[in-house]
C-alpha cells in the first residue's frame, strides 16, 4: 500500500526507507537505516525527480501510482545517476510509454554504462541553466559536478522556489514518519549522521561543494529537497551553514577528539589522563574513541567537528597500528585538512609510530603538529605524566588562540 507525504499541495514525496541494509555502499554502517527520496510534481505535465534504490522499488512504484492518481508520467528528471537513485528507470519506461528522461550528457553516458535499456527517442538532454516547463511549475537546471559524482545537477522549481538538491544536504537515517527537519530534533537525533554522511560521502569534494554554494547563493530557495534524509523548509541557513563549514574544512567546534589504538590498555590510559586533564581545565565536548571498536566513518565525522585531534598509536610491526593507519589513509583520501594534531606513541622496544604518523600528516594540507610528542615505553610512568601535562598545556594554549593555522 502507498505511503506518501505532501511536500506542498502539488509536490509529493514518493520515496521510502530501508532499515534492513547493514552497510551503505557496502561500507558504512547505518544502524538508523537510510531514506531514498523521490518527488512527483503534478501540473499540466507530470514529473518525477529521481528514482530510488532497488531495495524499496515495490513501495516506490505504489507511491508513484497513488500520487499520479491515474495520470501518466511525462518526465523523469535524473539529478544523480548513482544506482541508489536509479534502480527503477527501466521499469518506469515500461509503465509509462510516453515518459521522457531528462538529464545531461554525463547522465546519459552513465545510463549506458550501467544499463542496457533502449532509451532511443526517450531522452531530453539539458544544459546548464536550461528550463523545463511543466505548466505552472518550471524546473531550472544547475550543474553541480562532484557533489557527489560528475553528472550531478540540481533542479530548482521556480514557482514554489524548491531546490531538488541530489545528495546535497542529505543524511543517513530512515525518516520514521517525519519528512521535514522541523518535525524532528535535528541537532539531537540527526546532526551526527548528517555530518557522517557529508564527511564520508561528499567530504572529499569540498571545493566543488563551495562552487555549488556560490552558484546557488543568488537563488531564492525556500525549500531543500535532498535524496536522503529530511526535507528542509525552515531554517535553511542552519544546514547551508553546516555545509559551508564542512566544505571549507573548518571545524565546527574548538574542542578535542582523542583517537587511540591500544593493545593492553596502556596507550588508552595515557589518552584518558590527557582527556581528563583537558576537561578539568574547562574544555567541553571532548570525545575519546577506541579506533579498534569504532567504525572509521564515525572517526572521520568527528574530524569534521573538532578543531584539535590527538592521535595515539602503538608501534606495531615497526609501523603504525593498523586501525590508525586506516584512519589516516581515509583522512588523506577525503582531503581532510586545517586541523591541529598532537601525537602519542607507544612501543616497548622501538617506538616509532609518531614519526611515521608525522610523515603521513605532512602529506596533508594545513596540519599543525603540536610538541612535545609523548613517547611511552610500554606503560605510563612519571616521565610520561610530565610529557602529558606539557602536551595538555600546549593544546590548551592552541585552543585559546583564535582558530587558524
Ligand atoms: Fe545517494 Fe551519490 O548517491
Amino acid at each position: 500500500m502507498y505511503c506518501t507525504r505532501n511536500v506542498t499541495e502539488s509536490i509529493i514525496w514518493v520515496g521510502g526507507c530501508d532499515r534492513r541494509l547493514a552497510l551503505f555502499e557496502n561500507l558504512f554502517p547505518i544502524s538508523r537505516g537510510v531514506a531514498y527520496n523521490s518527488y512527483v510534481i503534478l501540473d499540466e505535465k507530470t514529473a518525477l525527480i529521481d528514482t530510488v534504490d532497488s531495495s524499496i522499488s515495490r513501495q516506490f512504484l505504489e507511491n508513484i501510482h497513488h500520487a499520479l492518481n491515474g495520470r501518466s508520467l511525462d518526465y523523469l528528471v535524473i539529478n544523480h545517476m548513482e544506482p541508489d537513485h536509479c534502480a527503477n528507470i527501466e521499469e518506469l519506461m515500461l509503465r509509462f510509454p510516453n515518459l521522457h528522461i531528462v538529464g545531461n550528457e554525463k547522465t546519459l553516458a552513465l545510463i549506458r554504462q550501467f544499463y542496457d535499456m533502449d532509451v532511443e527517442g526517450r531522452i531530453l538532454t539539458v544544459k546548464e541553466n536550461d528550463t523545463l516547463s511543466l505548466g505552472r511549475h518550471t524546473l531550472r537546471f544547475y550543474f553541480t559536478p562532484m557533489v557527489h559524482w560528475p553528472e550531478v545537477m540540481m533542479s530548482y522549481e521556480e514557482n514554489e522556489k524548491i531546490l531538488f538538491s541530489a545528495d546535497g544536504f542529505g543524511s543517513f537515517g530512515a525518516l520514521n514518519g517525519a519528512l521535514f527537519s522541523d518535525e524532528v530534533d535535528f541537532d539531537r537525533d540527526w546532526l551526527r549522521d548528517a555530518r557522517r554522511y557529508y564527511g564520508n560521502i561528499v567530504g572529499k569534494y569540498g571545493p566543488q561543494v563551495q562552487a555549488a554554494l556560490r552558484k546557488l547563493s543568488g537563488v531564492d530557495i525556500r525549500m531543500l529537497c535532498p535524496l536522503h534524509g529530511p526535507v528542509w523548509r525552515h531554517d535553511l541557513d542552519y544546514i547551508l551553514g553546516k555545509y559551508d563549514h564542512w566544505s571549507r574544512y573548518e571545524p565546527e567546534e574548538k574542542t578535542v577528539a582523542l583517537f587511540y589504538g591500544s593493545m593492553y590498555g596502556d596507550t588508552e590510559n595515557a589518552v584518558n589522563i590527557l582527556a581528563a586533564g583537558l576537561a578539568e581545565r574547562g574544555i567541553r565536548n571532548i570525545a575519546v574513541y577506541d579506533m579498534s571498536s569504532t567504525h572509521v566513518s564515525e572517526l572521520i565525522a568527528e574530524v569534521f567537528r573538532c578543531s584539535h585531534l590527538v592521535l595515539a598509536s602503538p608501534t606495531y610491526n615497526n609501523g603504525i597500528y593498523p586501525a590508525m593507519l586506516n584512519f589516516l589513509h581515509d583522512m588523506k583520501a577525503l582531503n581532510l585538512q586545517n586541523r591541529t594534531v598532537a601525537l602519542i606513541e607507544n612501543g616497548s622496544w622501538a617506538p616509532s609510530s609518531a614519526k611515521q604518523i608525522r610523515t603521513l600528516l605532512e602529506d596533508m594540507k594545513k596540519i599543525r603538529i603540536l610538541e612535545p610528542v609523548v613517547s611511552i615505553r610500554s606503560s605510563v610512568k612519571q616521565d610520561v605524566m610530565r610529557s602529558l601535562s606539557e602536551l595538555k598545556e600546549k593544546i590548551l594554549d592552541s585552543l585559546s588562540e583564535k582558530y587558524g593555522i
